[in-house]
């Protein structure tokens, strides 16, 4: 009998949020806006399905061929759920240029899909903060954008022993390439591509990946000893100056200044899969061996705005995934065993009281700012309605029987004190109020 039913399941790589898990998500979430505005981000947000065209151009092959949920409209238009937010980004400056003032400081906290396969840290539904600044080309905007990440972060409780922001500069990977490998564009691309995977494939995959596109294997060992150099000696070995390098030079003596240094290093390696990114790149990594995955990462995109009219205005900024970052609060035990959101007070009933005073109270709470549910069967034993207090997580019980009707009382009970106090209803929302602060 039970195939005629419906699964239950969500769809593959989706999550359901049960109350418990949504208190987690709503934490999480909360944090990161106190953060974005305290830097003076301001929300914005855009639709979630997209024209496939704004993918197509600028997001990267993997995205495109393989990971976006398209389809046809009613009439024919050819539409995408959207996979990222920063082209949606982009079109909105785009759409209204004229009028805004830039540079803009813009955050948004929405839901992507992902055809993927569903594994540790990769769902096909996940949420993401995004973060940017759009119109300035300065490096300024690059620290800052890195100077958000670190107080996020540490927001959370993440000291500078649990994560690793590691930086680098695309215009600086393509001089390394060219000057000191001699490799053209479209090899360029090819390589690109496989040191941003090179962390999550093997090595004979990775030498395969490159054999296959005709790099010779002393090009490959060559690259192996950049991966290895710091910033100045890679610097030192061009034959001519690298901007990539200058600015990255200039973007660490800012973050030294922001104090985050500490927290930030180079690493040739990071280079970022999407096509977009045009100068500084960064991944954030767990400092932990056993999760080799990037939390997340972002960079900066100069010819985004230009897909849409001609205009020279630049963004930098990030995507901070929940699925990761979950991951990586628990591994080091920094989601808190009270996450709030929790039921304030039950309003237990009994028989002989009419219902409309129940509904009375419950008005006179709500209004003094206690949050309140009342129970509905007024039949149900006193045992009962405090059960259902308990599983529920709620802070009290109010309790409003018909002497204490008659004498202008109620009765509190604190549910995990057990304690139990009877206070005049005239000032019993002062009471409640200080009863719940003292707790
Ligand atoms: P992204 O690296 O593709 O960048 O995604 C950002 C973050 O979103 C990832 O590092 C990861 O935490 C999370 N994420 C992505 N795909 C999945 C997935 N399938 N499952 C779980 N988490 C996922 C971007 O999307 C850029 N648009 C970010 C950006 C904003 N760059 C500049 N501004």
């Amino acid at each position: 009998m039970t195939d005629q039913f419906l699964t239950s399941k969500p769809y593959k790589g989706t999550r359901d949020f049960y109350p418990d898990e949504m208190r987690m998500r709503a934490w999480v979430f909360s944090t990161m806006r106190r953060v974005a505005e305290d830097f003076g981000y301001e929300e914005m947000s855009g639709p979630i399905v997209e024209r496939f065209d704004l993918y197509a151009a600028k997001s990267g092959e993997e995205l495109v061929n393989e990971q976006i949920y398209h389809f046809e409209d009613k009439s024919g238009r050819r539409l995408a759920i959207r996979p990222e937010m920063t082209p949606t980004v982009a079109r909105m400056v785009a759409a209204r240029l004229e009028q805004l003032t830039l540079p803009l400081r813009w955050y948004s906290i929405a839901n992507f899909m992902r055809y993927e396969r569903p594994q540790k840290g990769r769902l096909r539904e996940h949420w993401q903060l995004n973060v940017d600044v759009l119109g300035e080309s300065t490096v300024r905007a690059d620290a800052e954008i890195i100077g958000v990440v670190a107080a996020l972060m540490r927001s959370f409780g993440a000291d500078g022993s649990m994560f690793r922001i590691k930086i680098s500069d695309r215009r600086l990977f393509n001089d390394v390439l060219r000057n000191l490998l001699d490799v053209g564009d479209n090899e360029i691309q090819t390589i690109s591509k496989a040191v941003d995977k090179r962390a999550k494939i093997s090595r004979e995959d990775y030498e395969a990946w490159l054999a296959e596109s005709g790099i010779a294997k002393e090009k490959i060992a060559l690259l192996d000893d950049v991966f290895e150099s710091s910033l100045s000696d890679i610097a030192g070995r061009l034959s001519s100056a690298s901007q990539g390098a200058e600015s990255l030079e200039t973007l660490f003596s800012l973050l030294d200044q922001a104090g985050v240094s500490d927290v930030c290093q180079f690493d040739f390696a990071i280079v970022r899969g999407f096509d977009y990114y045009t100068g500084m790149v960064f991944e954030v990594e767990d400092a932990s061996p056993d999760n080799r995955r990037s939390l997340f990462g972002g960079g900066r995109y100069d010819n985004l705005v230009g897909l849409f009219r001609k205009s020279e205005v630049s963004g930098v900024g990030f995507g901070f995934g929940d699925v990761t970052f979950q991951d990586f609060l628990t591994a080091h035990g920094l989601i808190p065993s009270d996450l709030g959101g929790r039921p304030t007070a039950l309003i237990v009933t009994f028989d002989g009281v009419a219902y409309a005073e129940y509904l009375k109270l419950a008005e006179e709470l709500r209004s003094g700012g206690i949050a309140n549910a009342v129970y509905f069967d007024q039949g149900a034993k006193l045992k009962k309605q405090m059960q259902f207090a308990e599983r529920k997580g709620f802070a009290l019980a109010v309790l409003l029987g018909e002497d204490e009707l008659a004498s202008g009382k109620i009765v509190v009970k604190q549910m995990a004190s057990r304690r139990q106090l009877t206070l005049d209803r005239a000032d019993c929302v002062e009471q409640i109020t200080k009863m719940l602060e003292d707790t």
